[in-house]
């Protein structure tokens, strides 16, 4: 059993709950006002069955033991998994070989990036040749404290020397190489010289790159004359990888999370400069858009972005690539919206406010800063949220006056409207673009799409070319094969545990209320079976009476499913079971994504806190999870392989909904 699982085993939901406020029971369940929003009638309620919550109020929040920590003591998961294993007194197990070895290989890539910064450092402060380095950041009004604080160094113009340096202290070349220090020979110069390996950087000023704990991880060498790259960095190494770093972190996150703000700029200088310039929450991306592990790093400290940008980078989109996955990532809280027919759709809102400052043409945060504190700080400060810096952006590109500028800019500014989640908002940047362009607001919404009705877990389904319909989404496809015939959720354990999993659990749905209906219907089937087995005569499944049965808060989305049921085509007969395993492969894959993501939080805080206990238990649920999904992986492959083979186009076989 994994450590997650026996936490969940151990902690009773009920009691976890009411140790905060308390419940009162209402049926089988339990409610209470939601502690999450402020509101009058309670809306909170707790299924001790199982074992989760969900608030059908305002904030639509739901989820487990975890979830409820999670919110309510402001924690990682990774945090609360903790907090809940401290409190049912679960201790952690001792992990495998190959990872503790894997450990080992890490630390002493560490050390010996870390020999290399001092080397560099050293080179940097006290011989002849650093000092036209001093020389050259003097210029740059870099002071000596920041060459400190960074760390800054200097790489000698020669071939071997940082080898040589790192030989001596008894490195092995091959763990030299592999922390990406040194580049390796090409056969010819292999004959002719005598090691196999030469430095990587060579006559740069060096930047050591450390992560949120200030552990070198890797190195930035700039060039001192025209040389290029500008910029040499690290390879990827089993530390370094271009797309995670964020360069500052260590010195900045005690500021980000004071400020409860961050700035993200581009260079290395930049955030130096910004450092010395009492500018804290600054850290670099060095020179790429925002990736997803950035933002994630990052929003554990705070939800308030601002991106310092050139203006030529501004606009293109590269950029905009990085907005879209910062405002998915934030895009955490679902809220319920009526779609009319009695439907509800739920909508992901925005728990973020991330800002663009947009730098002077031609100009960067460095030269900005050393022209003056207060023009920095003017820029951070007038930073426009996302959607104003795109109408700010597209109007300066268009001639406004013109019939065909007009169009153009309603053309690109009204799907970026729509894809606000909230409706105030939306309404508020359509009567900007009406101003703006000056058209009637009216003709505005008679130009915006009707919304298609889309369901957070059906962002998997999608459209299908070829066929005018909507691919359901996996949860919900699963539960409809399941409804039509029961038979099939044993059928798909049968499935799971042939490749080594469990057979299907609530967890395994991501939306609450899909969950709560799979869990009656796993309880409505085992009392049909066990009815069976006592002698009598199985029941014959009955829709009706499942849902007479099923809990009053559930009434909707089952009615919904039906609604869904009624308007779906199947275009294969006999594809049933087949989609059924489909389904329950991948939404076991997704939750086994999903538990290691959420461990790897898990695990880097453990390594902060230097917890190796935890360390060593994570490591081990970890790579179980790792085996678990290669497997399952696996298994869905060769599955829907059969299929292709069969000469069945990908859709056939799958349940749609009429667009
Ligand atoms: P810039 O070219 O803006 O450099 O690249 P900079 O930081 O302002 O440097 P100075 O002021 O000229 O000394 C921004 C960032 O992009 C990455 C680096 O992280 C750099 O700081 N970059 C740039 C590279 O990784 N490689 C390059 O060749 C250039
Ligand atoms: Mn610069």
């Amino acid at each position: 059993m994994s450590a997650i699982d026996e936490v969940r085993e151990r902690t009773d939901i009920v009691e976890l709950v009411s140790a905060y406020f308390p419940l009162q029971k209402a049926g089988r369940n339990f409610k209470a006002l939601c502690p999450f929003h402020k509101e009058k009638t309670p809306s909170f309620i707790v299924f001790p069955d199982s074992q989760r919550w969900h608030c059908f109020g305002a904030c639509a929040a739901g989820g487990d033991i975890f979830t409820f920590v999670m919110k309510m003591e402001n924690l990682e998961f990774g945090e609360a998994l903790r907090f809940l294993a401290r409190r049912a007194g679960i201790s952690l197990a001792p992990r495998r070989e190959e990872e503790v070895e894997e450990e080992k290989r890490k630390h002493l890539l560490l050390r010996i990036n870390a020999a290399a910064a001092q080397y560099f450092h050293h080179l940097l402060r006290e011989s002849p040749e650093g000092g036209l380095v001093r020389e050259y950041l003097a210029g740059r009004e870099i002071e000596p404290t920041s060459i400190e604080a960074f760390q800054l160094g200097y790489a000698l113009d020669e071939w071997e020397a940082l080898k040589r340096y790192l030989a001596e202290r008894g490195y092995e070349e091959t763990d030299i190489f592999a922390a990406g220090l040194t580049v390796e020979r090409v056969r010819e110069d292999l004959e002719r010289k005598g090691g196999g390996y030469y430095d990587r950087f060579r006559g740069r000023l060096i930047f050591p790159i450390r992560d949120i704990r200030g552990e070198v991880i890797g190195f930035g060498a700039r060039s001192l004359d025209d040389s290029q790259p500008k910029y040499l960095n690290s390879p990827e190494t089993p530390l370094f990888s271009k797309g995670r770093v964020l360069y500052g972190i260590d010195l900045a996150k005690r500021a980000i999370r004071e400020k409860d703000q961050v700035i993200i700029v581009e260079g290395y200088t930049d955030v130096i400069t910004a450092h010395q310039r009492g500018f804290r929450n600054v850290v670099a991306s060095m020179g790429t858009a925002l990736t997803e592990n950035q933002v994630r790093e990052l929003k554990r400290l705070t939800k308030r972005f601002v991106l310092a940008l050139d203006a030529d980078k501004a606009g293109d989109a590269a950029t905009r690539r990085g907005l879209e996955v910062a405002t998915e990532i934030f895009r955490d809280s679902v809220v319920p919206v009526p779609l009319g027919r009695n439907l509800i759709g739920y909508e992901t809102r925005l728990d973020a406010d991330i800002r663009i400052a947009i730098l002077p043409e031609g100009r960067d945060p460095d030269d900005v800063l050393r022209e003056g504190a207060g023009l920095w700080a003017e820029l951070v400060e007038g930073a426009l949220p996302v959607v104003d810096y795109y109408f700010s952006l597209i109007s300066s590109r268009l001639d406004l006056s013109s019939a065909k500028g007009k169009s153009a800019a309603a053309k690109e500014l009204l799907p970026i409207i729509e894809e606000l989640g909230d409706e105030v908002e939306k309404s508020h940047y359509l009567q900007k673009l009406a101003r703006l362009i000056k058209v009637d607001e009216k003709r505005l919404l008679l130009e915006t799409e009707p919304k298609r009705f889309v369901e957070p877990q059906e962002k998997r389904g999608g459209l299908i070319s070829g066929f005018p319909g909507f691919l359901l989404g996996v949860e919900k496809r699963l539960l409809l094969l399941f409804l039509e015939e029961p038979r099939r959720m044993k059928r798909v354990d049968e499935e799971l545990e042939e490749f080594g999993s469990e057979p299907l659990a609530p967890q395994d749905f991501e939306d609450i209320e899909n969950r709560e209906i799979f869990s009656a219907l796993r309880g409505r089937l085992s009392e049909r079976i066990l009815a069976g087995q006592e002698g009598g005569m199985e029941e014959p499944w009955d829709l009706e009476r499942f849902r007479a049965d099923l809990d009053a808060m559930l009434q909707e989305r089952f009615a919904h499913l039906l609604d869904l049921r009624s308007r779906m085509s199947v275009l294969a007969e006999r594809g049933g079971d087949w989609e059924a395993d489909l389904c329950a492969l991948r939404l076991r894959e997704d939750r086994l994504q999903r538990e290691m993501e959420t461990l790897h939080f898990l695990e880097r805080d453990a390594e902060e806190e230097k917890d190796r206990e935890t360390l060593m238990q994570l490591a081990r649920v970890t790579s179980e999870r790792k085996d678990e999904v290669g497997r399952v992986k696996k298994a869905r492959y060769e599955k829907s392989l059969m299929r292709r083979s069969r000469g069945k186009r990908p859709w056939e076989g799958s349940w749609l909904v009429e667009a």
